[in-house]
């Protein structure tokens, strides 16, 4: 599956920008991962960009109903199996770097984009010293777990900055490349 493919199967399954633009901004926050580790962009950004296809059609068992919805595809086992071991007290663990950078990319990239919201220069200039400020801040995105941020970036074991740079790094590129056909992901 390349990432045409991957894009018009989501499409098939997610209709609200919300998910959407999520599963743009974890694709980018992935493809940045993959760079940083000498991974296989393509895959990874893949992964981002799957990884909650099931979401609006089954947010309650999410993401269960993910190997039903790729299982016509060329997608192999562990990807799959990488996709079921973002999920809440997945029985899949997470023991490989492109799980664990899921996970740790997963909810971080939408509170970036929460707080470069909030900016004038939005995700320009971004770094870890003001995500680190919301992330203390209670009032700020309350649903998203600190404690998760936090976790499973250590299991990364990369600096909190860094992580953050990689991150923001990714989103960049992906908004450059979006508002080139009039998209964003930033909303
Ligand atoms: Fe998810
Ligand atoms: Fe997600």
């Amino acid at each position: 599956m390349n990432r045409d493919e991957g894009l018009a199967l989501l499409k098939t399954h997610v209709e609200t920008q919300r998910v959407f633009r999520h599963s743009l901004a974890v694709e980018a926050a992935m493809k940045a991962y993959a760079k940083k580790f000498g991974e296989d962009e393509e895959r990874w950004g893949l992964l981002g960009l799957l990884h909650d296809i099931d979401f609006e059609k089954y947010p309650d068992v999410h993401p269960q109903k993910a190997p039903e919805l790729l299982k016509d595809t060329d997608l192999d086992q562990v990807f799959i199996d990488s996709i079921l071991s973002h999920g809440d007290n997945s029985p899949i663990p997470r023991d490989t770097m492109e799980r664990k950078c899921l996970h740790a990319v997963d909810e971080m990239a939408s509170f970036i984009i929460a707080i470069a919201l909030m900016r004038p220069t939005k995700l320009e200039g971004l770094k870890g010293k003001s995500v680190k400020k919301k992330m203390k801040d209670k009032a700020f995105a309350k649903a998203v777990n600190r404690e998760e941020l936090t976790s499973s970036m250590e299991a990364l074991e990369i600096e909190f900055n860094d992580h953050i740079d990689i991150i923001v790094s990714g989103l960049v590129e992906q908004e450059v490349f979006l508002n080139e056909s009039g998209l964003t992901i930033l909303g």
